[in-house]
């Protein structure tokens, strides 16, 4: 067994959105120890400029790193889009994001290369997903749409509310037009709409989750790795440690929809100690 196998995972994002990728995360392996950090001081990222959320990006990587992660998952769209190269040329160790999975994903499920792509206003005009896909095969036809009130909705609450049907069919009424094969969820908070959104551009459209995605390329990078946490009955419950840089807020009721039960091991970690983590 490698001795990297019984270190944690860290995952991070803007805010509480990731959490969505630690479920998937648990849901397949059970057994890991994972440590979360959520900048709830600082979401969202989705509007900020490239330079600070590498900034942001870079302090959280270099926290977890503190807490002798043996991978990070970078759980934020925005910040996969905009500082995943960076953090890759800083550190050497397991460095993924969504965009790449979620790409991966939504080409294997394009068989007329037609693919929608919908992200915070950063995501999209990153153009990162676009740039994935055509990694993959030059020919895709990738329509994007920026849906910024979309996440403000999730975390209000309102997954199957008359005014979210009427946000989606404004931003998704172009895939009407454009007979896309596959839409990326590229965005954290998109799969908790996910079934309003599929009403809206129909079932003949797949949907592809990056976080869920994600999930299955963790497990990938551990096994081929040889990372993987190997279970032995002296390890009891694995504990999962949540960090965050606020509490703000309704904090408790939107992380607990998030995570469907009470964030375990909650603690703040305040903006100064977060910034004294900044690298050159
Ligand atoms: N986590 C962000 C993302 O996936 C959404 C929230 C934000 O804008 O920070 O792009």
């Amino acid at each position: 067994m490698n001795q990297l196998s019984e270190n944690p995972i860290g995952i991070f994002d803007s805010g509480l959105g990731g959490i969505s990728v630690v479920r998937a995360i648990m849901n397949l392996l059970p057994d890991e120890r994972l440590i979360y950090f959520g900048d709830t001081a600082r979401v969202p990222y989705g509007a900020k400029s490239n330079e600070t959320v590498r900034r942001f990006a870079q302090q959280i990587t270099n926290f977890l790193l503190e807490h002798q992660v043996k991978m990070v998952v970078v759980a934020c769209n925005t910040a996969s889009a905009v500082a995943l190269d960076d953090l890759r040329a800083r550190w050497n160790l397991p460095i993924l994001g969504v965009i790449e999975p979620g790409s991966q994903a939504g080409a294997a499920n394009s068989p007329n290369e037609r693919i929608g792509v919908i992200g915070t206003t950063s995501t999209i005009h990153s153009g990162a997903y676009e740039r994935s896909l055509k990694s993959i095969n030059p020919n895709f036809n990738v329509i994007s749409k920026e849906c910024p009130l979309l996440v403000p909705m999730v975390e209000e609450g309102w997954p199957e509310d008359e005014v979210l049907f009427g946000v989606l069919s404004r931003y998704l009424g172009i895939f009407n037009q454009t007979k896309i094969d596959s839409l990326i969820l590229g965005c954290t908070h998109y799969p908790y709409l996910r079934k309003a959104i599929q009403t809206v551009v129909g079932s003949g459209v797949t949907l592809i989750d990056s976080g869920e995605e994600t999930a299955k390329a963790v497990v990938k990078i551990l096994r081929d790795k040889n990372f993987l946490h190997r279970h032995s009955p002296e390890d009891g419950e694995r504990r999962h440690h949540f960090y965050v840089s606020d509490f703000p807020q309704r904090f408790q009721e939107t992380a607990a929809r998030f995570l469907g039960r009470p964030l375990e091991n909650l603690f703040r970690v305040e903006l100064e100690v977060l910034e004294s983590y900044n690298v050159e």
